[in-house]
């Protein structure tokens, strides 16, 4: 690993089980946790090639491969990646760090950060993860970006950091149902698009 993401130095012990105990419970309950699979299904061809970045327990790349997507899911933390096996088997789960990405097989069509991913990183660490993410999307796919608003690192971090990628900033909205954003937006989902054009690549 080449820093210490946030999702371990920010967070207290015990808190991977947690997260993985609270997904379950609303799982049962019943509670909609497909907003964001359903916006991604949206987005691409049938049976497309989805990156899962920053998958956690796998429930966004678990509806994807429902849905008949080819998905991989990355995390870093080794307890959610057993959890999404256990739970969600199916897609290739992979423990890894996005930072040091460094996958085998065709590109992506798409890749998915959702549920706080990018402010959960190593902090200074984001730029690189957006470059191997376009490392690993075809050119002309999407890179869909979703983070709550009142972190240190926010939607304009990410624009600075996209745009010394090499990513095109294309849309943002303020909610996986595509609320439009606003200064007031609490959250952020960014679509960025790898360049076709091989010259700015
Ligand atoms: C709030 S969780 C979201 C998990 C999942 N995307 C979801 O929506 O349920 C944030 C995730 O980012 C992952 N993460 C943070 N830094 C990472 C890195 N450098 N490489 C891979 N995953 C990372 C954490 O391990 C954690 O699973």
């Amino acid at each position: 690993m080449t820093s210490t993401p946030r999702w371990f130095s920010e967070t207290s012990d015990g808190h991977s089980q947690w997260y993985i105990e609270r997904f379950r419970t609303m799982e049962l309950e019943g509670v909609d946790l497909g907003g964001e699979a359903r916006l991604v299904n949206a987005l691409v061809p049938p049976r497309s090639r989805i990156l899962d970045a920053g998958c956690g327990p796998g429930r966004v790349g678990a509806r994807l491969y429902a849905a008949g997507h080819d998905v991989v899911g990355v995390d870093v933390d080794p307890a959610l990646i057993e959890a999404a096996e256990e739970d969600h088997p199916g897609p290739q789960w992979r423990v890894g760090d996005l930072a040091a990405l460094e996958l085998d097989g065709d590109p992506f069509d798409l890749a998915v950060c959702a549920g706080n991913v990018m402010v959960f990183l190593a902090p200074g660490s984001e730029q690189t993860v957006l470059e191997r993410l376009k490392a690993h999307v075809r050119p002309g796919g999407r890179i869909v970006i979703g983070f709550r608003t009142d972190r240190p690192y926010g939607p304009a971090d990410l624009d600075t950091d996209a745009a010394a990628a090499g990513l095109l900033l294309e849309q943002r909205f303020a909610t996986w149902d595509l609320v439009p954003y606003d200064d007031s937006a609490d959250f952020s989902v960014t679509f960025l698009r790898v360049p076709s054009d091989p010259e700015t690549r």
